[in-house]
């Protein structure tokens, strides 16, 4: 199959063991209830995506499961074990994010970026690194190698001395992708990754999260963008006000009503009119896989 014609349903099949399994998670800020007791498995080899109006708790669920947030109940599991509410931890354990907002440094290369996702992983204590000993060099060194190896996975092999601040939008989203990678992660998490992105932009995104995918990895991703979402997703979890509203397929989601009231609802009537508009397209790509001839 061309990678211009992949979709997620095609994979959707070979998924592994549970990797990341979140139960009962609530975060409440006063009266507030962010992310009202939320479920999610994600396994191995899946790309799943989180959906849902403004404000419905998508980030702050993300949050919740990076340990940027201490939830006020609930569990979040990787691998097996359960994960401290605290960042660094998080990432060293294998799950690592990208912001809504990007957070990049600001004055720093392209590939500095990128090196210091890499530092979680590297072992050189702190008189190491002042007396600059062999030890220091040589971490150093790959360390290096791998941040522009990374460069080159997400696209921006010719950036390396560039200041983060001077990249275009869409080249600081796939920075920061490539600076989560970095971690070596199990499971990466995106939030909005083309937010801001040309069709063309986002056109390599996706391909780009189909190449994370099939290199092992998990990804979670949050986008408004319904095409993008559907097109790339094995299931899609839909929160509303904090909770959950239906989890399934994309020809599952995109076939609930619900999901468009909930859009519809916010009054935001731009965004369920694209909605139904990905919809009634997903319906066509799903019914052009179905004609794929079954394989025995
Ligand atoms: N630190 C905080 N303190 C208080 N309220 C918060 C905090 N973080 C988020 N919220 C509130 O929680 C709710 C969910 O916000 P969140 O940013 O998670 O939504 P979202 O689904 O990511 O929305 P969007 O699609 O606009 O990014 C909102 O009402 C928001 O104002
Ligand atoms: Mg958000």
């Amino acid at each position: 199959m061309s990678t211009s014609t992949q979709t997620a349903s095609a994979t959707s099949q070979a998924k592994g063991a549970p990797l990341l399994e979140a139960r009962g998670v609530v975060m409440r800020f006063g009266g507030l209830t962010a992310v009202d007791h939320v479920d999610l498995t994600v396994h191995e080899g899946e790309i799943v995506g989180l959906i849902g109006p403004n404000g419905a708790g998508k980030t702050t669920f993300f949050n919740c499961l990076t340990g940027m947030y201490k939830p006020t109940e609930g569990e979040v599991r990787l691998a097996g074990q359960v994960l401290p509410p605290v960042p660094r931890k998080v990432v060293v354990a294998g799950m690592s994010r990208t912001f809504q907002n990007i957070r990049l440094f600001a004055n720093m290369t392209a590939l500095e970026n990128v090196m210091v996702g890499r530092y979680c992983r590297t072992t050189s204590k702190a008189l190491t690194s002042i007396l600059r000993g062999p030890k220091y060099r040589r971490e150093e060194a790959e360390t290096r190698a791998r941040a522009q190896e990374l460069l080159e996975y997400v696209g921006l092999g010719h950036t390396t001395e560039q200041l983060a601040r001077n990249l275009p939008y869409g080249d600081q989203r796939r920075l920061e992708i490539a600076r989560a990678l970095a971690t070596d992660p199990k499971v990466v998490l995106l939030d909005e990754p083309t937010a801001g992105m040309n069709p063309q932009e986002t056109r390599e995104a996706e391909q780009l999260i189909f190449k994370i995918r099939d290199s092992g990895l998990a990804v979670v991703v949050i986008e408004h963008d319904m095409r993008f979402i559907f097109n790339l997703c094995d299931r899609v979890l839909c929160l509303v006000r904090g909770a959950a509203l239906i989890e399934g397929t994309p020809k599952e989601v995109q076939s609930d009503p619900r999901v468009i009231e909930a859009y519809i609802g916010t009054g935001d009537t731009e965004e369920s009119e694209a909605l139904e508009e990905a919809l009634h397209e997903h319906d066509e790509i799903v019914e052009h896989l179905d004609d794929r001839p079954k394989e025995a």
